[in-house]
């Protein structure tokens, strides 16, 4: 029955009844973690074959000897590979080692500090004029490392509602226009993290058109981390948002990145930066100050291994098969437990690494500090939002892959007993000092 239509006693009844489930698992002495989105062991397994993909010729398809120095915009194979990849051409695509996050971090240095468009042009310099710090946009809930590289660069974050088609674009233009202080966006367009939405080609073709309206050295960051991450038939088409700048002539404002890391292994994969050739040329520059050249030897084998886009979807059909029964299980226990009521919402999401659960406004970290009494790590309420600060503390993201089926069962009977419980609590305390005013003070 939904919670608001419960009587106090019944109400007091449930919470002794949901505090003797809690404190029967808080005395389990249970250590499970359900905070990050990694593959789990058997899906690094399938990528075994890595280890001997590079066949015994260092040769890369240019001649190059990949063990040596040099080739700061990756070997051409790779190069190829991430352009059919991210819908690029493969001149417009350097390919670095694992991290693609490093790249943008990297790109954001050479921004703020060194400027785009050489000296005097940094982010920073242009917003000291005004006497104030550059500014993103940051469409929430987001991702969390996103929002740790501004906070560490001192560059302001402002909030934009995400909505089911994607980033609130009327907001994103009034704020964006006139506004040189807005530097950059950032934007996970497909299977977004934690809410699993692709944004949808009306919102692709407008913020394809942001630099326009933005001032000088404006970025949009187009992470597309999940870009064959599905874990549904027929998920919902992105639309290739670089041909959408070319129709404008904003290239110049589009940076795309997507990297191997949950398709081979996480911390030994390859990464991608698509931008336009200009844009690249003066990103080279910038990191030849800081490397002489990736490790050319990993992306031959990357290559040699996933081969081509029939083989790399085939290889993403057995990661599908291993992760989608967790996520089910997942949606399966939320909705048993939580079914009728009404205390949260989540999303079943057609691909990615999350599900992104929306508590009862003011719960959320309540609802993760009863976890973690009772051994289980949740991602810390408001990881999600710039500065940790969710406004309404309600939004919880859940990483399923990671754990095996059995802890990740054991995790969630927690996390719906805290949920629960939690509610519970919220309303009773509502309703006591709502009792508790003089008559008078009722309206
Ligand atoms: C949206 C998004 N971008 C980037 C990353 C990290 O990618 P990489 O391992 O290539 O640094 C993650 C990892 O969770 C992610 O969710």
């Amino acid at each position: 029955m939904a919670l608001d239509q419960l009587s106090q006693p019944q109400l007091r009844e449930r919470e002794r009844e949901l505090s003797k489930r809690h404190d029967a698992l808080r005395k389990k002495g249970l250590a499970l973690d359900l905070t990050r989105g990694k593959p789990s062991s058997e899906q690094l397994d399938l990528s075994a074959e890595l280890d001997r993909a590079w066949g015994g010729s260092y040769l890369t398809a240019d001649g190059t000897d990949a063990r040596n120095y040099g080739g700061m915009l990756g070997i051409p194979e790779a190069r190829a590979f991430g352009a059919e990849l991210l819908g690029l051409r493969t001149e417009e695509i350097l390919v670095g080692d694992n991290s693609s996050l490093s790249l943008m971090y990297r790109y954001i240095a050479f921004a703020h500090q060194h400027g785009l468009a050489g000296s005097g042009t940094g982010w920073r310099d242009e917003a000291a004029e005004q006497g104030r710090p550059a500014q993103f946009l940051c469409p929430v809930p987001g991702y969390d490392r996103h929002f740790g590289i501004c906070e560490h660069f001192g560059i302001e974050m402002v909030n934009v509602a995400l909505e089911p088609e994607g980033p609130d674009m009327d907001a994103i233009e009034e704020r964006v226009a006139g506004n040189p202080l807005i530097k950059g966006i950032w934007c996970v367009p497909r299977h977004s993290n934690p809410t699993g939405q692709t944004y949808a080609d009306s919102v692709v073709e407008r913020l394809a058109a942001l630099p326009l309206l933005a001032g000088p050295n404006f970025r949009i960051f187009w992470d597309n981390a999940y870009a064959v991450h599905h874990l549904q038939d027929d998920p919902p088409e992105l639309r290739n948002i670089m041909e959408a700048c070319r129709e404008r002539g904003t290239e110049e404002g589009l940076l795309v990145f997507g990297s191997t890391s949950k398709i081979t292994y996480a911390g030994s994969g390859i990464s991608f930066l698509g931008a336009n050739p200009s844009n690249l040329a003066s990103f080279q520059r910038h990191l030849a100050a800081s490397t002489i050249g990736p490790d050319k030897i990993n992306q031959l084998r990357h290559v040699r291994f996933l081969r081509d886009m029939s083989q790399l979807k085939k290889h993403m059909a057995r990661h599908r098969a291993i992760i989608a029964p967790k996520f089910r299980r997942v949606l399966e226990m939320l909705e048993e437990a939580l079914r009728d009521e009404l205390i949260a919402t989540w999303t079943d999401p057609p691909g990615g690494y999350f599900i992104s659960v929306d508590t009862l406004p003011g719960l959320a970290s309540e609802v993760v500090r009863l976890a973690g009494e009772a051994g289980v790590k949740l991602t810390p309420a408001g990881a999600t939002f710039p500065y940790g600060r969710d406004p309404q503390d309600r939004n919880i993201r859940l990483a399923p892959t990671f754990p095996p089926m059995s802890e990740l069962e054991q995790a969630m009977q927690v996390f719906v007993v805290c949920l629960e419980l939690a509610s519970v609590r919220q309303r009773l305390g509502t309703m006591e000092r709502r009792d508790a005013k003089p008559s008078g003070e009722q309206a």
